[in-house]
């Protein structure tokens, strides 16, 4: 062979191998791949390579040379290249197996990688809370997403079936694993829970209620029913104070001003007389929030009509004024007043 064709061939073989380089794709059996899985990374095409080594990124796995395959740290006895075809598996997967696949070699000359993501199944989702007892207006509603193992995680939070978005009293931190409702109102009891999710797998929390304590408010005080305040002296009246609170408030009577014996939501006064006419007021504690709130009536206690005219009658008879008076005017007071 002449100088020329040597160098021609040389040149042919560089080129081929160049071709070869850039020709060959490494493929991973799967991407993601699962902890505690198997991932093979085959070369594309196919090809028999008499040396070269697999490294992850900077940090080498093997190295090979003929039917001779040395390991480095971590890698003994999970990984193996196929001598025929350069494939490398590798099992027992970890979350730190994520990176660039690259193998190169020397004969023929090559250099390809492949990237893959090792994920971990969602398990054990857990939502926590240090208090379940809140106070409306007055407290922040803190939850923490936790799970026993899961990478990467993406957390979906829920308030009974409705998603939960951020806004301007919600709050989502710590890689959103953290929801913190400020300034709770009384519709913020729950039940909470989160939904961790990734490609591979999902779980969702146990659900967690809150207790929001809120009122004494809107009270009201009704009479024998109605919303009237004048009674006839010798009525029975039943006085009903309703109010909002939770836990429902201690109710309390005070009758102009002085506390009365009586809590409870209901006031009972038999056969009442004009002294008994003043302000009734019914007060409202709660012991959680603390709150005291109260609701007044001025009650007028009165002779009706009728009670006025048999007065009447009693005194014009006392005085024989009546038997001065015409039978029919008589007969039409006497009718009147029955
Ligand atoms: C290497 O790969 C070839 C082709 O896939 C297969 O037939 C052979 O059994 C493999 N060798 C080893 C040692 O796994
Ligand atoms: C992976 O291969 C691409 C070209 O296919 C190259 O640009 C890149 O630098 C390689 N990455 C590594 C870590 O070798
Ligand atoms: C689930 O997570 C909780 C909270 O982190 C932990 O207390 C519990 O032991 C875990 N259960 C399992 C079966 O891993
Ligand atoms: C509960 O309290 C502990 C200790 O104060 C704190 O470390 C933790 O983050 C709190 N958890 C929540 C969900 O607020
Ligand atoms: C809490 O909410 C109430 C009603 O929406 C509002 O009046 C109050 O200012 C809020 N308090 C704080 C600390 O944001
Ligand atoms: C709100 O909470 C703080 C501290 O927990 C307490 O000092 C304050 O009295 C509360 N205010 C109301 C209106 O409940
Ligand atoms: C938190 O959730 C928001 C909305 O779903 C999302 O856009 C964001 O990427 C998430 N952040 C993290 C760290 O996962
Ligand atoms: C959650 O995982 C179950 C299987 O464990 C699957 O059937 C379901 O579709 C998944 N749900 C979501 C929202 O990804
Ligand atoms: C939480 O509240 C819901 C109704 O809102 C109720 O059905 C459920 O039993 C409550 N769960 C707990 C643990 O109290
Ligand atoms: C008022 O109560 C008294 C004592 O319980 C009863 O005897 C009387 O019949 C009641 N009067 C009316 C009008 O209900
Ligand atoms: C209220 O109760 C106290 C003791 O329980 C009693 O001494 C007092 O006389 C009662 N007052 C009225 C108005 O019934
Ligand atoms: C607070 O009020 C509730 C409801 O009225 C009652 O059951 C509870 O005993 C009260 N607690 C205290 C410490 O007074």
């Amino acid at each position: 062979m002449e100088k020329s064709d040597q160098a021609l061939t040389l040149v042919l073989l560089a080129l081929l191998g160049g071709f070869l380089a850039s020709a060959v794709e490494v493929q991973p059996s799967i991407n993601p791949a699962v902890v505690g899985g198997t991932v093979m990374f085959s070369l594309s095409p196919p090809m028999s390579l008499k040396s070269g080594s697999w490294a992850l990124g900077e940090t080498l796995i093997l190295n090979w040379v003929g039917d001779q395959q040395a390991f480095f740290p971590g890698y003994s006895g999970r990984a193996s290249v196929n001598l025929t075809t350069g494939a490398l598996t590798l099992s027992s997967l970890k979350l730190t197996d994520s990176g660039v696949y690259v193998v190169q070699s020397n004969d023929p000359a090559l250099s390809a990688n492949a990237s893959i993501t090792v994920i971990e199944t969602v398990s054990n989702v857990t939502l926590s809370t240090n208090q379940t007892d809140l106070t409306e207006f007055n407290s922040s509603a803190v939850m923490r997403c936790s799970v026993s193992s899961g990478s990467p995680l993406s957390f979906l939070w829920m308030n009974g079936s409705s998603t939960i978005t951020a806004g301007i009293r919600v709050q989502v931190t710590d890689g959103n694993a953290t929801l913190i409702v400020t300034n709770v109102t009384r519709y913020d009891s729950g039940p909470f829970s989160c939904h961790v999710f990734n490609l591979i797998s999902n779980g969702t929390s146990n659900p967690v209620n809150f207790t929001i304590s809120y009122g004494p408010e809107n009270m009201a005080l009704t009479v024998n029913g109605l919303s009237g305040t004048s009674f006839p002296v010798g009525s029975n009246l039943t006085m009903l104070c309703s109010v909002n609170s939770s836990p429902p408030a201690q109710l309390q009577w005070a009758f102009r001003g002085n506390l009365m014996n009586t809590t409870g939501a209901i006031l009972q006064l038999f056969l009442v007389s004009q002294n008994q006419s003043g302000q009734y007021s019914c007060l409202a504690f709660n012991n959680r929030t603390n709150m005291l709130n109260s609701i007044t009536k001025d009650i007028t206690i009165s002779k009706s009509e009728q009670q006025v005219m048999n007065v009447l009658l009693l005194l014009l008879s006392l005085t024989g004024f009546l038997s001065s008076l015409p039978a029919w005017l008589t007969q039409l007071l006497e009718d009147f007043t029955e």
